[in-house]
């Protein structure tokens, strides 16, 4: 809302009541620079601004996970992040998540069939994805510590397989590097 010169001819105080601020974000490595009120949460500008819907909303509350994206390579859950905190740091989403070949959690859920709703699966996949990048041979002690996101459809047992595979195919790549 901008505030109007008294003769109601136009804006006489370049002042915005949001409190707006241009913030600059890195996101699946290009850059967008927004007029944004600071305190946005990252997941509506992701969803909103920058039409990558791939990150979902559940709860708003930090306890499902679905809204789960890396910033600087950690799971972070954006519905509770303002926006502002991200800036200067690389954020990823699902939408970025595969290079040039699919990540091996990505080809291991397609081979496992994990999905069913799938509307927790973009975040589900950035935890695992985590996890396989970061734990070569993951027990199934750490990975039921790592995937506490919320699946209502019960996809724990088959996630849990596919992310032994995704190590599997993470070890081999590196092997044939
Ligand atoms: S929507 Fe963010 S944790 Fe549920
Ligand atoms: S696949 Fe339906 S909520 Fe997880």
């Amino acid at each position: 809302m901008k505030i109007m010169g008294g003769d109601g001819s136009g804006p006489t105080v370049a002042h915005d009541l949001g409190m707006h601020s241009m913030i600059t974000l890195t996101v699946n490595g290009k850059t967008h620079t927004l007029d944004i009120e600071p305190d946005t949460p990252l997941l509506w500008v992701l969803r909103d601004h920058l039409e990558l819907t791939g990150t979902k909303f559940g709860c708003g509350i930090a306890q499902c996970g679905a809204c789960t994206v890396h910033l600087d390579g950690r799971p972070l859950r954006s519905c509770v992040t303002p926006v502002s905190v991200a800036e200067g740091q690389a954020i990823t989403t699902i939408e970025g998540l595969a290079g040039d070949t699919l990540h091996a959690v990505q080809q291991a859920w397609i081979e496992h069939d994990v999905p069913q709703c799938g509307y927790c699966q973009s975040g589900q996949l950035m935890v695992a994805a985590h996890l396989v990048d970061n734990t070569p041979n993951p027990s199934d002690e750490d990975i039921d510590k790592a995937m506490i996101n919320i699946c209502r459809c019960g996809t724990y047992p088959r996630m849990r397989s596919a992310i032994h595979r995704a190590a599997a195919l993470a070890r081999d790549a590196m092997a044939d590097a």
